[in-house]
């Protein structure tokens, strides 16, 4: 166990002398990792249960990312950057690569559930905590709901594949998008809440059985699609160039997404310290891989020409190279699995963070509220879920989802951030885990995350900064005042 585990000061201490304090002092309060460590899994009428090990933890990072980027976003990228689509997806695991390892630093050194919000709490002060949780939300809400409405897609897929039949349009897709409701998406959100409200545990059960499930489904397709591959169709490797190869990696970066939600079971973990960085870094390893086998198989199996327009690449793929129909439906399976295990995973994400935050104050108590008996937070998981299952159901979600991607961008530069300024303040606390080269490889990291923002369109910066303003007005009108770092305010 670390020193700063092991002997933490009483939760209820407060650094700060009970003056009034200026706006200024007021935003830029941190909060001490001692204290973020002591509170860890303190909820509202109970504590979350410690039940995880480091292969539960590493299912979870996997079941958060693997999922839409390859069974759907691949098949979009080859078009943009050919047989090169494998350096694409080097390239976006690259950037993803520098700012897992400052995850894995701070997961390994604050290992609460608020994930980079807690990080930024107590490095770079409460207003940016709050930003960083505000990104969170577009990170892991929003894009629950947009997984949610793509699962929808390939379940009737599925139902086509062996019933013959799929939900029709009107109960399969919201309104503005030729519908009325989309039954599907709230269905899987739903499924994902009652799994959840049984506990992390079980949760966690579920989320690896689907995890074996998905990476079979992929290595399936593999062994299969390998049959077909011609040495012909990598000939014009990279036909539009090193651009075409860097927009579908800003484009891919969706696929690996996800990596850092180990981090957001912290107080969940049996030896967070140990595992946490551990989890991380093997759950990028193993998706960095698979990605790379099943796009150099892919590419190898269909010239690179036939992808565009084409939405199920993979099940085309397996179909004209085995000549049956079977395969098809069994990688839409694999696909529906996969896709159910990231809205599971990604939702308890979201609950965890905002366990955090409410324990912080900065969002309503009733979201750190522990279930005594199944010692989950359950208030907070049919909020969410309902909140999410709403937002897959009746809205559109295009551009909202595309604003996933820039806001957990800006949570990753943030995390780069924290790591150098905390070597900086607290060079002497014990660290499970160091990140190689400090400050070299964070800085690295925030600049990879900055310059992939930049090459996002500037109709998602619009929706990002309206996000933005609607966090700081909810910050400066309830958090600020709230928040347990300020009971001379109160
Ligand atoms: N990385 C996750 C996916 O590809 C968001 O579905």
């Amino acid at each position: 166990m670390l020193e700063h585990g092991a002997a933490p000061p009483a939760a209820d201490s407060d650094p700060r002398p009970p003056t009034p304090a200026g706006l200024g002092t007021r935003l830029m309060r941190r909060k001490p990792v001692e204290r973020l460590v002591a509170e860890g899994g303190q909820g509202e009428g109970g504590t979350l249960r410690r039940s995880m090990g480091v292969w539960q933890l590493t299912m979870i990072s996997i079941g958060a990312t693997l999922g839409t980027g390859i069974f759907v976003v691949l098949g979009q990228a080859v078009p943009d950057a050919g047989p090169a689509v494998i350096l694409s997806f080097v390239l976006a695991g690259i950037t993803a690569l520098f700012s897992a390892l400052s995850y894995a630093e701070l997961a390994g050194t604050i290992p609460v559930s608020g994930s980079s919000y807690s990080y930024a709490y107590a490095t770079l002060g409460e207003l940016i905590a709050w930003v960083c949780g505000w990104c969170l939300i577009l990170e892991y809400g929003v894009s629950v709901a947009a997984v949610a409405v793509g699962w929808g897609q390939y379940l009737n897929e599925l139902l086509d594949g062996t019933f013959g039949f799929t939900i029709p349009d009107a109960l399969s897709a919201p309104p503005g998008d030729g519908g009325i409701f989309n039954l599907p998406a709230l269905l899987v959100v739903l499924l994902a809440m009652v799994f959840l409200l049984g506990g992390a545990k079980e949760s966690a059960r579920a989320n690896t059985i689907m995890v074996a499930v998905k990476i079979v489904a992929l290595l399936l397709f593999c062994g299969v699609a390998i049959q077909g591959v011609h040495s012909g169709n990598y000939a014009n490797f990279m036909p539009l160039g090193m651009t075409g190869v860097s927009a579908a990696g800003a484009t891919l970066f969706f696929s690996y997404i996800g990596f850092d939600a180990a981090s957001t079971a912290g107080e969940e973990a049996k030896n967070p310290q140990r595992d946490l960085p551990r989890a991380i870094m093997l759950s990028l390893i193993i998706v960095t891989t698979l990605y790379c086998l099943v796009a150099a198989i892919a590419v190898g199996a269909m010239p690179w020409q036939k992808f565009k327009g084409s939405e199920a690449a993979l099940a085309g793929i397996m179909k004209d190279v085995s000549g049956q129909d079977f395969w098809a439906v069994l990688l839409a399976f694999g696909a529906v699995i996969a896709i159910a295990s990231v809205v599971l995973t990604v939702l308890y994400g979201q609950t965890r963070i905002l366990f955090a935050m409410s324990r912080d104050g900065l969002v309503p108590k009733v979201f750190s509220k522990v279930h005594a008996k199944s010692g989950a937070p359950r208030a907070n998981t049919v909020i969410v879920s309902l909140f999410c299952g709403v937002l897959a159901a009746a809205i559109p979600l295009g551009q909202l989802a595309d604003a996933t991607s820039i806001g957990t961008l800006f949570a990753f530069a943030l995390v780069n951030v924290a790591v150098v300024v905390l070597r900086y303040k607290r060079p002497e606390m014990p660290r499970s885990f160091r990140t190689p080269l400090s400050p070299l490889f964070p800085v690295i990291g925030f600049i990879l995350c900055i310059l992939m923002m930049l090459s996002l369109d500037v109709v998602t910066w619009i929706v990002f900064g309206v996000w933005m303003v609607v966090g700081l007005v909810i910050y400066f009108g309830y958090g600020m005042r709230r928040s347990r770092l300020a009971p001379a305010e109160k």
